[in-house]
């Protein structure tokens, strides 16, 4: 089975990432959001991103045009069918996404894979909606994706070495470098950095040192192109809090608890980069 067609659902931050890395490697890509508002913003992040990588050298003007004539955006989900692979990028709500892989699964042709870019929930309950848990994974990008190199691959008990194989291939086609993780609340990248991004939080909490000390002292002494409070905002507080928690739910281990401070401001409405204000301001 070869890929062809990718359908992504969802383009937000990481749907639209998703978008654009597909279509430069030659997919056609069909992308459903909700609403018009939500479809066109989302489009627009992507022909934005791809004018800066025309503007650093990374494309040709050429190639991002062709990039842009592989995209279809649509608001129904049917307008999927016909997709080799779909990616489900929407918002992290398991009773939405529960929804989307059982819509799917009754729309897909048999050979399809079916795929969620979660960063923290279950993708055995996914695969549970659908007849297809052996076509059935987590394929996790990074935030920016054009820019990232890596991909995380979920591999659930059900998904099949074949369904392993073709992702493999897939990944490779879109220039990324892969890893494998079992679907365990975080998988690798995020069972590390949430501990450590909660870790900062506690730090700055305590009044250890300004939130320019830590972000500097993180930066120049172990070389990270960000410091973890700036990383907080990049990636957002609400989006760190809902991963924190899902992991603390699921492993009740203290390492995983949010401090209050980053519960408190989300409430606050300082999501970070987003809202305009977090850690720092935008
Ligand atoms: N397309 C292609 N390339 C692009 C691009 C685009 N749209 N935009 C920028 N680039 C390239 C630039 O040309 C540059 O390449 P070069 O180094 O070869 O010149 C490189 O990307 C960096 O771009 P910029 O110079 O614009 O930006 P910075 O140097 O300030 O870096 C950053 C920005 C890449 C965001 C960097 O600060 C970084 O890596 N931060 C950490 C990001 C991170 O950790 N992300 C993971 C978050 S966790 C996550 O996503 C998981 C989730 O589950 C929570």
């Amino acid at each position: 089975m070869e890929i062809k067609k990718v359908g992504v659902v969802g383009c937000g931050l990481m749907g639209s990432g998703i978008v654009e890395v597909c279509a430069r490697a030659g997919y056609d890509v069909v992308v459903r959001e909700v609403d018009e508002s939500l479809l066109a913003k989302g489009l627009e992040r992507v022909r934005a991103s791809l004018l800066k990588a025309v503007a650093r050298g990374k494309a040709t003007q050429e190639q991002a045009d062709q990039a842009l004539s592989h995209i279809r955006g649509t608001l129904d989900l049917a307008d999927l069918a016909d997709c080799d692979l779909v990616i489900e990028a929407a918002v992290e709500n398991m009773a939405v996404k529960k929804e989307i892989f059982a819509a799917l699964d009754g729309l897909l042709a048999p050979h399809a894979i079916l795929a969620s870019n979660t960063s923290s929930l279950c993708i055995t309950e996914m695969a549970s909606v659908t007849k297809r848990g052996d076509k059935v994974l987590g394929i996790h990008f990074f935030n920016p994706v054009p820019v990232m190199p890596l991909i995380e691959f979920v591999r659930t008990i059900l998904t099949s070495d074949e369904t392993m194989r073709i992702a493999r291939q897939f990944g490779a086609s879109l220039g990324k470098t892969m890893v494998v993780a079992k679907d365990t609340p975080g998988f690798i990248v995020n069972r590390l950095l949430i501990p450590y991004l909660l870790d900062a939080v506690r730090l700055y909490e305590e009044g250890l040192a300004t939130r320019e000390d830590i972000d500097t002292a993180i930066q120049l002494g172990l070389n990270h192109p960000m410091g973890p409070l700036t990383l907080l905002d990049f990636v957002g507080l609400d989006t760190t809090l809902y991963i924190a928690d899902a992991m603390f739910e699921e492993y009740k281990d203290p390492r995983f608890a949010a401090p209050p401070l980053l519960r408190r401001m989300v409430l606050a409405g300082r999501l970070g980069r987003k809202s305009g204000k977090g850690f720092y301001e935008y």
